[in-house]
C-alpha cells in the first residue's frame, strides 16, 4: 500500500483511514471518485474492501492476477478482492478458525459477482486433487443453477438475486476445498405470480420456454412463447437484449448433470416450474352465488372447488398463493439438493471453513413493504455485528499491543435491532399475535397495535405519532422507522395484511393451507409465522458469523444507467450511509490512522535515519524508535506498541513517505552515478576492441608482407600463439621426428627451430653417453659402413652389442696383449677341414690358437684384405700377402662375425679393406695356388669341399641369422 502513497494526489488514497478529514463524507465521495476515474474500483477502510461497480470488464481477475495476491502480505498489494480472499484463507491456514466474507451492497452493486470471483479465486489457487475436481466444479456450477431459479432481471439489475445466500466452502486441514453448504434467505415469492414493469419473473422460466428440447415442452404441455403466460407477461419484457435464454439454459443444463441430478429429479422440477405457469393462466368467474368458479378448462375445474367459499378475488389471491408457496419451497428442494451434492464426501470432517454472505443491502423504495422490513431489518443486524466485530478487533489489537484502550463514540443500533425484534414488545412480536389472533383482524388493527406497543420508542413514528412538520409525509396506513441508515416508511397492509392469511388459513383445502405456515395454526403448538421464521433464521446465521473471523466487502452502485465511468455522487453519498461506512471508518480511525508492524516500517524508511541505514542490526522495534526520534515524531502522533508502531494522524504518515521519496530519489542517483561509470568502462572497452579487431584484419591482409606497421602486431601475434603452441609439442628425444606444422609465415623460423631442436636434443644425447658405450657406437658405426644393406643378419646384430671379448682370461695365453678373443672354426687349405681354434686380436696382429699354441700370426701391416659373404654363414677370409713365412689366406668362421670383422678391422686400421662378395670369392692356398670359395644355399647349413675341388659354403634356405 505505501506504494501508491506516492501517487495519491491522482488516484487518492488506498486507505480511508488515511484521508486526513476522516469524517468528512465529502473527503470520502473525493477519494472514491479519484479512484473510481482511474479504473481503481477498490479501496479499503483498514481491512474493509469498498467495491465500486465499474458495469465494465477490467483486466484485474486473471489468473495472473491471482497467482500476484497469492500468499501476499494483505498490505503489499493494492487493494483488491483476492487480497480479502487470500487474506482470509492464509489465515484460516495457520490459525486453523474459521472465517467468514461479508458481502453487502444494493442492487447491482455488484455483490454476486464479488463473491463468484472469490470462489473462483479459491478454485485457481487452493491445492486440490483429481477428486477433488468433481468438488471444485460443484462449487462453481451451484451458482448458475441457483441464478436461474433465485435470479431475476429487475429495473436495477438484470440478474439480481432475489434470495440472500449463506455459502460456506470447507476446507480440510491441507487447505483443499473439499465441500459446501449452502443457506438461502427469504426468496422473494412475490415475483413468481407480480412483476412491475420492465422487470421479469425467474429466469428459469423464460429458459425452459426458451431452449427447452420440444419433446420437453411438449410433455409439460408448454409452448414455446412467454406472452402465452399470465405469470410471464405483466412486466413486459420477457426478451431481453442483454440476458441470453436459449444459451442460459445449456450452462444450467449442464450443472445439472454435475451436481447429480437424476433424470427424475429434473423431471419433476421442470413440472413443477410449467405447473406454475399453468396455474397462473388459470382465470376465475362468478357462479350464481357469488362464489369462483373456473369455466375454462375442465381438468382443473376441482380448484375451484377446493378453494371454495371464496369469492372470485380471494381465489384469485389464493391461486397466486399457492403458485408462491410451490416455488418457494421448491427452491428450498433445490438447495437442499444441491447441498447433498456439495456435502464432503472425500476429506476430513475436521476442517475449517470459509463463509461467503452475499445479502441483500439495504432497500428503500416507493413503496416498502414486508420484504424490505425484513431486508432492512437483516442489515440493521449485519451492522451491528460489523461494528461490534469491527470495535472488538480493535479493541483486542490494543490490548495485544499494550496500548490503552480509548473509548469510541459510534451509533449503536442496538435500539432499532430491539424495536424490530425483542420478544413480546418488538415489531416481529406484535405481527405474530396480529396473525395468529382468532377472530377477525384488519389492516389497521396491525398499526393501532404497533402504535400502543413501540409508539414511544425513538425510532418508530406513525402518522398520529408524527409531529406536524413530518406528518404529511406519512400515510394513515404506513409507519416509519429510523434506521441507522436513514428513514424508511413501511405500508402496513399488503403483504403486512393479516386479513389475507386468516382466510387462507381458513380455506378448507388442505393443500392451500399446507403451503401457508399459518396452516399449522390448529396444531397444538403455536406456529411461526414468517417474520418469526425470518427473524430466527437471522438469528443463526448471526451465531453462524460471530464464531468466525470476518472480513468485509461493501459493495456500491456507481449509477442508475449501468454505465461504465459514471459516478453519481447523490446515489453514492446514499450508499455510503446505508452501508455505514462513515461509522466504519469513524471506528477504525477512531484510534490510530496507521499501524504496521515494526519491521515493516524499518524496512521501508529505514533511509531516513543515518543509525537504521543502511542495516540495523538490533531489534526492530528499536530501530523504529531510533528513527521516529531522528524525524522528528511528537509524542501525541504515535504510539509503539509491542509489535506494532500506531500512527495516529495521516499526515504524520505522509510526512514521513514524503522524507522517503526524497531520499529515495536521493539515493536513487548514486547508483545512476555508478552505472555511468560502468557504462563508460564498457564503452572504452568495446571501442579498444574495435580497433584491435580492426587492426588485426588489417594485419591478416598483409601477413605475407616484410614486416611493416599494418601487419607488425599480427604477426607477432601469430609468432607468440604458435611458439607457445610449439613450447607444449616440443620433441623431447632424438628419435622423436614430429614437428608442428608451422603457419606459412613462421615456416622459416619453424625449420631453423627444428634444426636447433635437434641439434640440442643430440647433443644432450651425446653428453649422457659414456666412454663404453661411445666405444661401442664408434665399432657400430664401423659396422653400419661396412655391411649396412650388404649382409644378411646385419639389422638383427644392430641391438646385441659388442662384447670386449668371447673368451675367459685363464685359458688365453695372450692375455696381456689381447684386445679380442673369441673361438672360430678354422679351414684348413688342403682339403678344408674344420678345425676348432681360437681367434686373439692384440694391437698389432691377429692370432690363430689351438689350445695355448699359436698356429698362424698375421701382422696387421701384412693384411691385404678381409672378405666375406653376403651372406649369413660367418665366414670370413683374412687375405694375406704370399711369403714363405705364410701359409696362404686365413678361412674362419665365426659365430660373432659382424664383431669380430669390426674389431679386427678397426685394430689393423683397415676397415677400407672390408669386402662383402656375392656368390663367391678367390683366395690364395699357399705356394702360388689359388681357391675357390662359393656361397650357396641349401637345406640345411654345410661347409664342404665340392668334388670340383671348391669350399662350398651352404647357408640354411630360410633364414640363417648369424648372431652378431
Ligand atoms: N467487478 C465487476 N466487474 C465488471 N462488472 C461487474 C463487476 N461487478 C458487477 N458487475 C456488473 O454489474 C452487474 C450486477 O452485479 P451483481 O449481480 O453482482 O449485483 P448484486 O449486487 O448481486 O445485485 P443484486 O442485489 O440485485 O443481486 C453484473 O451483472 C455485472 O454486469
Ligand atoms: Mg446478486
Amino acid at each position: 500500500m505505501e506504494g501508491a502513497l506516492i501517487a495519491r494526489d491522482r488516484v487518492g488514497v488506498q486507505d480511508f483511514v488515511l484521508l486526513d478529514s476522516h469524517t468528512s463524507e465529502a473527503a470520502f465521495l473525493n477519494n472514491l471518485r479519484k479512484r473510481y476515474q482511474e479504473n481503481l474500483i477498490y479501496t479499503y477502510i483498514g481491512t474493509l474492501l469498498v467495491s465500486v461497480n465499474p458495469y465494465k470488464e477490467l483486466d484485474i481477475y486473471t489468473v495472473t492476477q491471482m497467482q500476484l495476491y497469492r500468499g501476499v502480505n494483505f498490505f503489499e498489494l493494492p487493494p483488491h478482492l483476492y487480497a480479502i480472499a487470500d487474506n482470509a484463507y492464509r489465515v484460516m491456514c495457520s490459525e486453523y478458525n474459521n472465517h467468514f466474507i461479508l458481502i453487502s451492497g444494493e442492487s447491482g452493486a455488484g455483490k454476486t459477482e464479488a463473491s463468484k470471483k472469490i470462489l473462483q479465486y479459491y478454485a485457481v489457487t487452493c491445492p486440490t486433487t483429481e477428486q477433488l475436481q468433481v468438488v471444485r466444479d460443484r462449487l462453481l456450477l451451484s451458482n448458475p443453477v441457483l441464478e436461474a431459479f433465485g435470479n431475476a432481471k429487475t429495473l436495477r439489475n438484470d440478474n439480481s438475486s432475489r434470495f440472500g445466500k449463506y455459502m460456506d466452502i470447507q476446507f480440510d486441514f491441507k487447505g483443499a476445498p473439499v465441500g459446501g453448504h449452502i443457506l438461502s434467505y427469504l426468496i422473494e415469492k412475490s415475483r413468481v405470480v407480480h412483476q412491475n414493469h420492465g422487470e421479469r419473473n425467474f429466469h428459469i422460466f423464460y429458459q425452459l420456454l426458451e431452449g427447452g428440447e420440444k419433446d420437453l415442452l411438449c410433455w409439460l404441455g408448454l409452448e414455446r412463447n412467454p406472452q402465452k403466460y399470465a405469470y410471464l407477461v405483466q412486466g413486459r419484457c420477457a426478451k431481453v437484449f442483454s440476458i441470453n435464454d436459449k444459451n442460459d439454459w445449456k450452462i444450467v443444463r449442464k450443472a445439472f448433470s454435475i451436481i447429480d441430478f437424476t433424470e427424475k429429479d429434473l423431471e419433476h422440477l421442470f413440472g413443477i416450474v410449467a405447473s406454475v405457469l399453468h396455474l397462473g393462466n388459470i382465470q376465475f368467474e362468478e357462479d350464481s352465488n357469488g362464489h369462483a368458479i373456473i369455466r375454462n378448462g375442465t381438468q382443473i375445474k376441482w380448484i375451484s372447488k377446493v378453494l371454495s367459499p371464496l369469492n372470485v378475488d380471494l381465489a384469485f389471491y389464493a391461486r397466486d398463493a399457492v403458485a408462491k408457496a410451490i416455488y418457494g419451497r421448491t427452491f428450498t428442494w433445490l438447495v437442499n439438493k444441491i447441498n447433498g451434492s456439495l456435502a464432503n464426501k472425500v476429506g476430513s470432517l475436521s476442517g475449517t471453513v470459509i463463509g461467503l454472505l452475499d445479502i441483500y443491502g439495504f432497500e428503500v423504495l416507493d413503496t416498502n413493504s414486508f420484504e424490505q422490513f425484513c431486508i432492512n431489518y437483516c442489515n440493521e443486524k449485519l451492522q451491528q455485528l460489523l461494528i461490534e466485530m469491527t470495535l472488538k478487533a480493535e479493541q483486542e489489537e490494543y490490548e495485544m499491543e499494550g496500548i490503552e484502550w480509548e473509548p469510541i463514540p459510534y451509533f449503536n443500533n442496538k435500539i432499532i435491532c430491539d424495536l424490530v425484534e425483542q420478544k413480546h414488545k418488538g415489531i416481529i412480536s406484535i405481527l405474530d399475535e396480529e396473525c395468529l389472533r382468532p377472530g377477525e383482524a384488519t389492516d389497521l388493527s396491525f398499526l393501532e397495535k404497533l402504535e400502543e406497543k413501540v409508539g414511544d420508542h425513538a425510532h418508530f413514528v406513525t402518522r398520529k405519532l408524527a409531529d406536524q412538520k413530518t406528518r404529511k409525509s406519512i400515510d394513515w396506513v404506513d409507519f416509519r422507522l429510523l434506521h441507522y441508515a436513514g428513514e424508511v416508511t413501511y405500508c402496513a397492509v399488503g403483504d403486512f395484511s393479516l386479513m389475507v392469511f386468516q382466510v387462507l388459513c381458513n380455506s378448507k383445502n388442505g393443500i392451500v393451507r399446507d403451503c401457508f405456515l399459518l396452516s399449522e395454526l390448529d396444531s397444538r403448538r403455536r406456529p411461526e409465522t414468517v417474520a418469526t421464521q425470518f427473524k430466527n433464521s437471522l438469528m443463526s446465521l448471526i451465531e453462524i458469523l460471530m464464531s468466525k473471523e470476518p472480513s468485509y466487502i461493501r459493495c456500491i452502485k456507481p449509477n442508475e444507467n449501468k454505465e461504465p465511468g459514471k459516478f453519481d455522487d447523490c446515489l453514492i453519498r446514499h450508499q455510503v450511509k446505508y452501508l455505514g461506512l462513515m461509522e466504519h471508518l469513524r471506528v477504525r480511525r477512531a484510534g490510530f490512522a496507521y499501524r504496521r508492524k515494526y519491521e515493516h516500517f524499518l524496512r521501508r524508511y529505514k533511509s531516513l535515519c543515518p543509525a537504521t541505514w543502511p542495516h540495523w542490526h538490533g531489534p526492530a522495534a528499536e530501530g523504529v524508535e531510533r528513527l521516529i526520534k531522528h524525524i522528528g515524531y511528537k509524542p501525541e502522533e504515535y504510539k509503539l506498541g509491542r509489535t506494532k508502531i500506531f500512527i495516529r494522524f495521516p499526515k504524520t504518515l505522509f510526512a514521513t513517505e514524503d522524507a522517503f521519496e526524497i531520499r529515495k530519489h536521493l539515493l536513487g542517483m548514486i547508483p545512476a552515478c555508478w552505472r555511468g561509470v560502468l557504462a563508460r568502462k564498457e564503452a572504452k572497452k568495446r571501442t579498444w576492441a574495435v580497433q584491435i579487431i580492426r587492426k588485426f584484419i588489417q594485419g591478416f591482409i598483409n601477413r605475407k608482407k616484410p614486416l611493416c606497421p599494418e601487419n607488425v602486431e599480427f604477426v607477432r601475434l601469430v609468432q607468440y600463439k604458435y611458439l607457445m603452441k610449439l613450447r607444449d609439442h616440443i620433441p623431447r628425444n632424438v628419435l622423436d621426428k614430429s614437428w608442428l606444422q608451422p603457419p606459412s609465415i613462421l615456416e622459416e623460423i619453424s625449420e631453423m627451430l627444428q634444426k636447433m631442436c635437434i641439434r640440442n636434443l643430440v647433443r644432450k644425447y651425446c653428453r649422457g653417453v659414456t666412454p663404453e658405450r661411445k666405444v661401442q657406437l664408434q665399432q657400430k658405426a664401423v659396422t653400419s659402413a661396412i655391411f649396412r644393406g650388404k649382409k644378411e643378419g646385419y639389422q638383427q646384430s644392430i641391438n646385441l652389442p659388442f662384447a670386449d671379448t668371447r673368451l675367459s682370461e685363464e685359458v688365453l695365453i695372450l692375455a696381456p696383449y689381447s684386445q679380442y678373443a673369441t673361438p672360430v672354426v678354422k679351414y684348413d687349405r688342403n682339403g678344408f677341414k674344420a678345425r676348432e681354434r681360437l681367434l686373439v686380436l692384440t694391437q698389432s696382429s691377429a692370432y690363430v690358437v689351438e689350445m695355448a699354441k699359436i698356429k698362424q700370426k698375421i701382422d696387421y701391416a701384412t693384411l691385404k684384405g678381409i672378405s666375406t659373404s653376403n651372406l649369413g654363414d660367418g665366414i670370413v677370409v683374412m687375405h694375406v700377402p704370399e711369403d714363405n713365412k705364410q701359409k696362404g689366406d686365413v678361412i674362419l668362421q665365426c659365430e660373432h662375425i659382424f664383431e669380430m670383422v669390426t674389431k679386427l678391422c678397426m685394430l689393423a686400421n683397415k676397415q677400407n679393406l672390408v669386402k662383402v662378395v656375392k656368390g663367391s670369392l678367390r683366395f690364395r692356398i699357399g705356394s702360388g695356388k689359388e681357391g675357390t670359395m662359393v656361397f650357396t644355399v641349401g637345406p640345411e647349413p654345410h661347409v664342404f669341399k665340392a668334388k670340383d675341388g671348391q669350399l662350398t659354403v651352404v647357408r640354411l634356405k630360410l633364414c640363417l641369422h648369424s648372431r652378431s
